[in-house]
């Protein structure tokens, strides 16, 4: 019997079958390119040739977005008070799309009740 150890990838997108590691390995590249860029989801996937389709990852994707950029810049030993302000404008952002997410399928089963 084996158990699923902290370095065993975890498949974070069943629909592309995308596995965390898979994600965060996109984003350190994005990051040595401009590890200031704001990055999201569609800019991941799009990264790797994938598309969201039923987009019900994207909330985990932004949890690995959000982590991954904290340790890149912590091994990196960035200016700590850039490194605070991009991370709070990151998050904001990404609190502004989940709550835009959500709304967005709250319309859709609504929409689909009605209909
Ligand atoms: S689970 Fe990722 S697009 Fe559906």
């Amino acid at each position: 019997m084996s158990c699923l150890t902290v370095s065993d990838p975890m498949l974070v997108c069943s629909c592309n079958y995308i596995t965390d590691k898979d994600i965060q390995a996109v984003i350190n590249e994005l990051l040595d390119e401009d590890c200031w860029q704001l990055i999201v989801p569609g800019k991941v996937y799009h990264a790797m040739g994938k598309r969201g389709r039923c987009c019900g990852c994207f909330p985990n994707v932004v949890d690995l977005i959000i982590k991954t950029t904290a340790e890149y810049h912590a091994a990196r030993k960035t200016e700590e008070t850039k490194v605070v302000n991009f991370m709070e404008r990151l998050k904001l952002f990404h609190e502004e799309q989940k709550a835009a997410l959500a709304e967005r399928r709250q319309a859709m089963l609504a929409a689909r009740r009605a209909g």
